[in-house]
């Protein structure tokens, strides 16, 4: 396996990601990690991330210096590969040409890291960021490749399988990118990339029978993606020790609830608890209108009705939580200050804390592709494991204004309509999420030869790779038209139909 330590790149994750696709295991640690920790993890090999810093700086972050200790092979990407030098004994300069975005390596000589993808003399893409420069090696170093801006572009020293890159080889951008990650992994390290879904299945399921031993667990289901596929993997490990509360808002999508029921009661054999606390919630919400408060009440609500359906079931000693990586990567930020709170996102935050409970987490260290995967192995329906994400606080978000029962079944009514098409349309995994909004206004409108004076809809649709920015998703007008046409017959109550046209940012992807 391999320690990825992270300098606060934006894009160190990717290094994992990367690393993960060729069948390695890595995690990701903060710069500051204990030197003490990190030999007792026994890492095979060690990457230093890229990062917003300068060496030069008086506080400038640098590699722990067991690393270099440790004897094995080390690959310094950017900012890494700076430490590599300023820590053995090189020199770093900032330099007045800094490249930014794409640009070209000239492979100066061969290297275990370019075997098979880039051969002495040729000239390769890559994408680079930084604003200073190696400007001479430590002992043992050699140049491989050089830049316009980096004449140190690449470096190796063959002997202690260092290997240092001024370029990001695990974006997109750099095109044989990740085969240069893999030859260090395979090649200089000699992992076999043996690490697999379904190893990682059998694995996680011994270690979960180790940790829960004879115990109790309780698992807060909301039919997401997340929540499913730990459920799953739990009851493949401890059968009926483990119990699945469902509360049901009253806020899911049309027929959202008795999938849910169906899905893991009747098919997997799940022991669960299904608690219709619809009448709890919208009454909460009467007349609410801040999407905040709208928030914090049902964030409240959930929380209230899961302790008491678990004090019911009884007994519970650990708790099982769909936490994912991207979660749990402890994060390394330079900027200092707060940042701001655009929505809070809490869903079952607090929860933990307050039922003093300990944690079953059995997809903390992957990543959301991977844990689709997992469902995939362990056989759940594509119809959970392809679902596009929904916020915690459901369609009450989706209602500007104050949620009632009648909107939210209007709303229901609108939303499979849409998605309906979109699924008949084959355009369903092409997006990442697709809902209606229930609008607070009437408009007038003509039926027959009547007048309508009813409720106005948006519909919305946006790509994304990971929710933190959209691009609206180009239907054609002839769809478009389609839907508006189904939904204005066929939903008694609302007469009009809009399309959000905003990406995020500026916008956001929910309304609220
Ligand atoms: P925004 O609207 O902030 O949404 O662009 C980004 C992603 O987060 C989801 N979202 C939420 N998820 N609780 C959640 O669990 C929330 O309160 C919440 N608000 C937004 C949204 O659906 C999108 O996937």
């Amino acid at each position: 396996r391999i320690l990825i330590l992270d300098f606060g790149s934006q894009v160190t994750q990717l290094i994992a990601r990367r690393l993960r696709e060729s069948g390695v295991y890595c995690e990701i640690w903060p710069f500051t990690a204990d030197a003490a920790r990190i030999s007792a993890w026994n890492p095979r090999g060690i990457i230093l991330s890229g990062g917003p810093a300068s060496v030069h700086e008086a506080a400038a972050p640098l590699a722990p210096p067991v690393v270099f200790e440790l004897g094995v092979p080390i690959l310094g990407i950017c900012y890494g590969e700076q430490l590599l030098c300023q820590q053995l004994g090189g020199a770093v300069e900032p330099s007045d040409h800094r490249e930014f975005g794409r640009a070209y390596v000239d492979v100066a000589d061969d290297c275990a890291l370019f075997t098979g993808v880039w051969a002495k003399g040729s000239r390769e893409q890559v994408w680079m960021s930084h604003g200073d420069r190696v400007t001479r090696l430590p002992a043992g170093f050699r140049v491989v490749g050089t830049s316009e801006g980096a004449p140190f572009a690449a470096i190796a020293d063959d002997a202690r399988h260092f290997y240092g890159v001024q370029f990001h080889p695990e974006v997109v951008h750099t095109p044989h990118g990740a085969q240069l990650l893999r030859n260090f992994t395979h090649g200089v390290v000699g992992l076999s990339g043996s690490w697999t879904m379904a190893g990682f299945r059998a694995t996680e399921i011994a270690r979960i029978r180790a940790q829960v031993g004879s115990g109790r667990v309780i698992c807060g289901l909301s039919g997401g993606v997340d929540s499913s596929v730990a459920a799953v993997l739990i009851h493949e490990a401890i059968g009926d020790q483990l119990t699945c509360i469902f509360v049901d808002h009253g806020l899911l999508r049309q027929g959202e609830a008795e999938q849910v029921v169906e899905t893991f009661r009747d098919r997997f054999n799940i022991r669960l608890v299904h608690r219709d606390a619809s009448g709890l919630f919208l009454g909460a919400l009467e007349g609410v209108t801040d999407p905040e408060v709208k928030r914090k009440t049902i964030g409240r609500l959930f929380i209230e009705v899961f302790e008491e359906e678990a004090a019911r079931v009884g007994g519970a000693d650990f708790l099982a939580q769909g936490t994912l990586y991207p979660d749990v990567i402890e994060s390394v930020s330079f900027t200092g200050g707060p940042s701001v709170t655009i929505k809070s996102h809490h869903n079952v935050g607090g929860l933990p804390e307050r039922m003093r409970m300990q944690l079953v987490e059995p997809l903390r260290e992957l990543f959301k592709d991977e844990v689709r995967e997992l469902g995939r192995e362990l056989g759940m329906p594509e119809t959970i494991i392809g679902r596009h994400p929904f916020p915690g606080p459901g369609l009450a978000i989706r209602i500007p204004g104050a949620v009632t029962r009648e909107k939210a079944d209007l709303l229901r009514k609108v939303d499979s309509i849409y998605l309906e098409e979109i699924r008949t349309a084959g355009l369903y995994d092409a997006i990442w999420q697709a809902f209606a909004v229930l609008l607070p206004v009437r408009t007038v409108g003509v039926m027959g030869d009547g007048r309508t004076y009813d409720m106005a809809c948006a519909l919305r649709a946006v790509t994304s790779t990971d929710g933190m920015t959209a691009d609206v998703y180009p239907f054609d007008m002839a769809f478009l038209t389609r839907v508006a046409g189904r939904i204005v017959n066929e939903v008694r109550g609302v007469n009009r139909v809009t399309y959000d046209i905003t990406s995020k940012p500026p916008g956001t992807i929910e309304w609220e």
